[in-house]
């Protein structure tokens, strides 16, 4: 796999100026409801045109996969991109929302990065590098106990109207736990993992574009990714990923 960091960063760091423009700019933002309770702004569309261009003129060899345009064909080596991760929070103002791109090689994730343009925080990864924020490594946090930890998760599920909801494992967690948070952007979650700011976060009912970057970046700083039986990989419709010292007791709760 060839890709370069300053290329990718560059470019990634691109569309979170793109994204920007709108962020300062909400009130002539145009915004739709995909789905009773899923939107998409003009800055979505804006920013996945953007790095479908951008990326594939610097590494034409690789496919596209974005949230919002869909795939051509069944693509093994393939960019996954999320344009804007949390586009609720951005269209109501708030600064928790990112642009998340992957790089896939043959099934296997290989480069990530999330970007929170409003905080100027950019995390990355390629496969057996390490994860680094802003261009300094991190790692997870160092956190033993479960009853001392703060938690994050999201409720994606909700929005798929399902009987098996999360909001049972949110209680039976929270009891359990010191902190819990809903940040708002599942790719900015998994990157709080694996920056030490949270110690776990699970999720339902996501998509790869959503975690995949993430989960990268999360595993390279340390982190245990799984879903919630404790099985290793990438499982969009049930994620879980820790900072490995509390996986058992939180897996317990699962
Ligand atoms: C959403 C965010 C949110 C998660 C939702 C996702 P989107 O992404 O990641 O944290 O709970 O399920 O859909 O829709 O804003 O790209
Ligand atoms: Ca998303
Ligand atoms: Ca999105």
């Amino acid at each position: 796999m060839t890709i370069s960091v300053q290329v990718f960063e560059t470019i990634v760091r691109e569309a979170g100026s793109i994204a920007m423009g709108y962020f300062k700019n909400l009130n002539n933002v145009g915004v739709i409801k995909k789905s009773p309770r899923d939107l998409v702004t003009d800055a979505d569309v804006a920013v996945e045109e953007y790095l479908k261009q951008a990326l594939n003129k610097a590494y034409p060899e690789y496919g596209f996969w974005g949230e919002e345009g869909g795939q051509a064909d069944n693509q093994t080596n393939r960019w996954i991109v999320d344009p804007i991760d949390g586009t609720h929070s951005f269209a109501k103002g708030q600064y928790f929302w990112s642009i998340s791109v992957a790089l896939e090689i043959a099934g296997e994730l290989v480069a990530g990065s999330v970007y929170a343009p409003a905080l100027d925080d950019l995390y990355l990864a390629i496969k057996g590098q390490g994860a680094t924020k802003n261009g300094k490594a991190i790692s997870v946090s160092a956190e033993t106990s479960l009853a001392d930890s703060m938690v994050a998760t999201g409720f994606a599920c909700l929005r798929s109207y399902l009987v098996e909801n999360n909001l049972k494992r949110f209680c039976r967690i929270a009891e359990n736990t010191t902190g819990q948070r809903r940040f708002g952007s599942a790719a900015m979650d998994l990157c709080l993992v694996a920056d030490g700011q949270v110690d776990a976060f699970w999720e339902q009912e996501l998509n790869l574009y959503d975690v995949a970057a993430g989960a990268l970046i999360a595993k390279e700083a340390g982190g245990t990714v799984t879903d919630f039986k404790g099985n290793d990989g990438v499982y969009p419709k049930q994620i879980l990923v820790t900072n490995g010292k509390i996986f058992k007791e939180l897996l317990a709760l699962m």
